[in-house]
């Protein structure tokens, strides 16, 4: 049993590290030339917990081998980006088409292909089996097999959640979905729940924004209880005490590369959604909003935005992770820039993100500030001694905390969603 992974991102490389480690002989395709390379070499940008030492293992045994050419195989599991084009939020599938024309040049009789990748509903059917139909000239169910099987790992725990998982099964017909669930039960320890593809898709589609239209009610909450005043955190906490309700908590906006994307490819083809297109504006207007906070906040100091020292903390999407993806913190840095701010980003984890390098050091970074804004709930926010810090920042100094890590009234933190 060969399996050959396409797309070797944050979802293709630990896939394929964790199949050869299981004892499966994989290769792994990648068009990045310089990723491929580095891989060869047992090196990664990704920083997941264990994952290093897993790659280098699959690599030194040759389980794992990758390189720039599309190989045959038996198994196709393919996970490359599904972008989202943000002129007119539709999906981009410029790479998941390829991927599937370089499996169909290479596809024999018998072969299983999997499709990782995120995409709208009916992508497989309609787009994706006819360009591998023509590309190998091979019939759909009778020749080949197919199923679509989102991947919905959390960036943190990869490793883990990539073994430990339920896993939806999209089989195209009975023996496609019975084939892939073989598959996955090489490696995969979670339940495999088999069903039809395009109910595969939506699926995928409603977990992220099951998520995502829950954030924007936490952060909707937040902009009320502002208004109304009060505590939302405190309020939020009693609220979920009721058993059948789980409020999320606020934030400075939604990050990552799925939370983003994916509520637009679920109303793509239903221009007429509410709920869902009101939350992605709430979501997305919230760096906004911590930029007004601080401004106002600094005018409370007698100091305006313009020509302030600012450190934001935290370039990560989230808390103690090195995906800086749609992150928060660099809107927020972008629109503290636009105000004529001199602003830094400090990330303990982050290495660059659109060629912006972070200050790794946290006292340099907020040395002199007029404002600290925190953006990610990095334990080592958490846990650093804020009067100590606060010695070192500028006279008068604002601390504006939009993940409500930091305790300590004397501190004067100003907070997302509390006004007491
Ligand atoms: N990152 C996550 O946490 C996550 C979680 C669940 C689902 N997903 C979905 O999984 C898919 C992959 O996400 P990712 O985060 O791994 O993306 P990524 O951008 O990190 O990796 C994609 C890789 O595919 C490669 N690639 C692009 N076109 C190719 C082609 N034609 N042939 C071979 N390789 C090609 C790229 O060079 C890149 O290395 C996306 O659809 C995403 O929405 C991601």
């Amino acid at each position: 049993m060969k399996v050959a992974i396409v797309g070797l991102g944050y979802i293709g490389l630990p896939t394929a590290v964790t199949i050869a480690n299981a004892g499966i002989p994989v290769y792994g395709y990648d068009i990045n030339e310089k990723l491929v390379s580095e891989v060869k070499k047992g090196r990664t940008y990704i920083k997941e917990e264990g994952f290093v030492e897993a790659l280098k293992n699959a690599i030194s045994t040759e389980m794992l081998k990758v390189g720039t050419e599309m190989k045959n195989s038996d198994y196709y599991l393919i996970a490359v980006n599904t972008s989202l084009n943000k002129e007119n939020n539709k999906i981009n599938l410029q790479h998941l088409k390829s991927a599937c024309a370089s499996v169909g040049a290479v596809l024999k009789k018998g072969d299983v292909i999997i499709v990782e990748s995120t995409v709208t509903p009916g992508t497989t059917e309609n787009i994706l089996i006819p360009i591998i139909e023509e590309k190998s000239g091979l019939k759909c169910c009778e020749d080949f097999y197919i199923a679509y099987c989102p991947e919905r790992v959390l960036p943190g725990n990869l490793m883990y959640e990539l073994i430990h998982n339920d896993r939806i099964v999209g089989g195209t017909d009975e023996k496609s979905g019975e084939k892939v669930r073989e598959f996955y039960l090489h490696y995969v320890k979670g339940k495999i729940h088999v069903t039809d593809v395009k109910t595969a898709e939506l699926a995928k589609l409603m977990e992220n924004t099951y998520r995502a239209v829950n954030i924007a009610l936490a952060n909707e909450l937040a902009l009320i209880v502002e208004k109304v005043g009060g505590n939302v955190y405190k309020a939020i906490e009693m609220a979920n005490s009721h058993p059948r309700v789980n409020i999320h908590l606020p934030g400075p906006g939604v990050g990552g590369y799925c939370l983003t994307k994916d509520p637009w490819f679920l109303i793509e083809d239903y221009p007429e959604s509410k709920i869902i297109r009101d939350s992605l504006e709430i979501n997305s207007y919230m760096p906004e909003h911590v930029v007004e906070i601080v401004e106002n906040a600094l005018r409370e100091k007698g100091k305006e935005i313009k020509g302030s020292n600012i450190a934001v903390l935290g370039l990560a999407y989230k808390g103690n992770v090195s995906d800086p993806r749609e992150s928060p913190g660099y809107e927020v840095y972008l629109l503290l820039l636009n105000k004529g701010a001199r602003v830094v980003i400090h990330d303990p984890y982050v290495d660059e993100y659109m060629g912006y390098v972070p200050e790794r050091s946290i006292e340099d970074a907020v040395k002199d500030a007029d404002a600290v804004v925190i953006t990610t709930e990095h334990n080592v926010y958490g846990n650093i001694d804020w009067n100590a810090l606060k010695e070192l920042m500028a006279e008068n100094p604002v601390i504006v905390d939009t993940k409500n890590i930091i305790n300590g009234r004397e501190l004067n933190v100003f907070k997302l969603g509390v006004r007491e």
